[in-house]
């Protein structure tokens, strides 16, 4: 990792100002990088918390949107993952009212400290049912699952902030799922005049249309999420057909998936508190029960197997 000196970055946040813009121009970045989101949620951990039990009802009736445009996708037993997970706030909520009992929920984010925070929310919410949940730390651009392990990928606002690499961390996407992405993101082009210049100046995505076609993938579906919290940054649910490729092994749905070195094959084994791969002799840390899954997080120890 690239070290920055947070300390101005959390006066930024603490008078209200948008980290990622500050980090932006303090890095000379045109673009949101990897770092500069990290720094600029990590150091927002708790907040969404916060939001939500301040506004329960309002979170319940947008998971509760989610969840309905997310079933016909979804049967009992499916293999979920949730990119950008954050503080599990969306996730917990939307599984509390989703019909189908899932197999396994998959979730990461780039920041620790979120997820830290969010496995506290999902047990008080959840209860015995949130051990369905399998949070890590991982980058969205080298994802550390194998290849089509999952059935079906979601996010909440996640690309979100990735303006500047939407088709790299869509091929890492259509790379692990097997049948499709659901995903909920705000949408550009049924945007405002005035919510696309945010949009802009925050370094958002746009055109996922145009992304995804590129790549070879379907979009089979846009439908805009009428319960929206800020109308400059509308949500609209994406429903994709990842790009077949030939090239990527499709196992039997259900097979469990495994850990990975990110955005490899090379599947990690739990030794001594660290997860481990004989192949590539990289071992990767777990914090307070979170395995932290980023390239920029593996110590090469060719002798610890
Ligand atoms: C707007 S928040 C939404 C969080 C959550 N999905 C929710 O509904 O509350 C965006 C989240 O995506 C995560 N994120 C953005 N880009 C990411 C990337 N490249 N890899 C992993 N996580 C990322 C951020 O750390 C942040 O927690």
């Amino acid at each position: 990792m690239k070290y920055l000196n947070v300390s101005k970055a959390k006066s930024v946040y603490a008078a209200g100002g948008n980290v990622t813009e500050f980090l932006r121009k303090e890095t000379g970045s045109p673009v949101n990088t990897s770092e500069i989101i990290e720094i600029a949620y990590d150091l927002q951990a708790g907040s969404y918390i916060e939001g939500v039990q301040a506004n329960m009802g309002q979170a319940k009736a947008y998971a509760g949107e989610l969840a309905g445009l997310l079933a016909p996708h979804m049967e009992d037993g499916k293999t979920l993952l949730d990119v950008g997970t954050g503080e599990m706030t969306t996730l917990s909520l939307l599984l509390a009212s989703l019909d189908q009992k899932i197999g396994t929920a998959f979730a990461f984010d780039i920041s620790w400290s979120r997820l830290y925070k969010g496995l506290g929310f999902s047990r008080s919410l959840l209860k015995d049912q949130s051990s369905l949940i399998t949070p890590f730390v991982a980058d969205m651009k080298a994802i550390p699952l194998a290849d089509k392990c999952i059935d079906v990928v979601t996010s909440n606002h996640a690309l979100e902030p990735n303006g500047g690499n939407l088709s790299g961390l869509l091929t890492e996407l259509f790379r692990v799922c097997r049948e499709k992405l659901v995903l909920f993101e705000p949408s550009y082009e049924l945007n405002s005049d005035e919510g696309r210049q945010r949009m802009d100046r925050l370094g958002y995505i746009k055109d996922i249309e145009g992304a995804v076609a590129k790549l070879g993938g379907s979009l089979l579906d846009v439908v805009p999420v009428p319960n929206v919290a800020n109308p400059l940054n509308p949500t609209a649910c994406y429903v994709i057909e990842p790009a077949k490729n030939d090239f990527l092994s499709v196992g039997p749905s259900g097979e469990r998936a495994a850990f990975t070195v990110p955005g490899t094959a090379f599947e990690l084994m739990k030794t001594d508190g660290f997860w481990y791969s004989k192949e590539t002799g990289l071992a990767f840390p777990e914090l307070k029960g979170i395995p932290v899954l980023k390239s920029d997080n593996g110590i090469l120890a060719s002798h610890l197997g």
